[in-house]
């Protein structure tokens, strides 16, 4: 998938004033932290357009990028970070499940893990609740440098094995690392298959 054209169309805190639109799109979720804004400027070779930081809860809207005029990329804010207050903890965690449950052109919601560290029970938990509503989902192991190649390939068979007790057919599963750009086409790829987004 080449990409032509992006545009941020809206930056909200609530599903109620996201684009109403029928184009379809995918959806960066995750752990505070996980890498969803740096991989969304990864696959869309854009430098700074999803605000990246070094601490967790940089993300705090929902902000949905048109791409090539056919498609969102949706940044989101991440789940489960200890330190943020509860209030806003609890607010984020509304934020985003009503946004998963009210689109419904959402082609996939790509769930990030980071691939250095076990999978966590939230995570699990996530994958429960994203079955449990329908909502077609993959799973992106994110921050897998080549550095860490070892440990990502032990978190992803641990998680496999998880999966496979609970599930008939496996979600898609992606190793990335924005560091040395390892899986960006594969994760293109497929999204372009998913939207059915035409290489123009
Ligand atoms: P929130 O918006 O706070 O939920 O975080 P996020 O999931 O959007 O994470 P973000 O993209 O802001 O990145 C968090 C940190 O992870 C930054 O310091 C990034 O540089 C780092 N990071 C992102 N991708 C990679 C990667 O592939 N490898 C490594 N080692 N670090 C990465
Ligand atoms: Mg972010």
């Amino acid at each position: 998938m080449k990409i032509h054209s992006i545009a941020l169309i809206s930056s909200n805190a609530s599903y109620t004033m996201c684009p109403q639109d029928t184009k379809p799109e995918v959806a960066f979720i995750g752990r505070s932290n996980v890498g969803k804004s740096s991989l969304i400027n990864a696959l869309l070779q854009r430098k700074q357009l999803a605000r990246v930081s070094k601490m967790p809860g940089k993300t705090a809207l929902i902000h949905h990028f048109l791409v090539n005029n056919q498609l969102y990329f949706v940044d989101l804010p991440g789940y489960g970070w200890a330190q943020v207050g509860h209030a806003t903890k609890v607010r984020w965690g509304k934020m985003l499940r009503d946004y998963l449950l009210h689109r419904p052109n959402m082609s996939t919601a790509f769930l990030l893990m980071d691939a250095k560290i076990a999978p966590q029970a939230i995570d699990l938990e996530c994958i429960s609740w994203l079955g449990q509503h329908h909502i077609p989902f993959a799973i992106i192991f994110t921050k897998a440098d080549k550095k860490h190649k070892m440990v990502a390939h032990k978190h992803y068979m641990a998680l496999t094995r998880t999966l496979q007790q609970e599930w008939a057919t496996m979600p898609p599963i992606f190793m990335v690392s924005t560091h040395n750009k390892l899986g960006m086409e594969n994760v293109l790829g497929y999204i372009q298959a998913v939207t059915q987004a035409k290489d123009e």
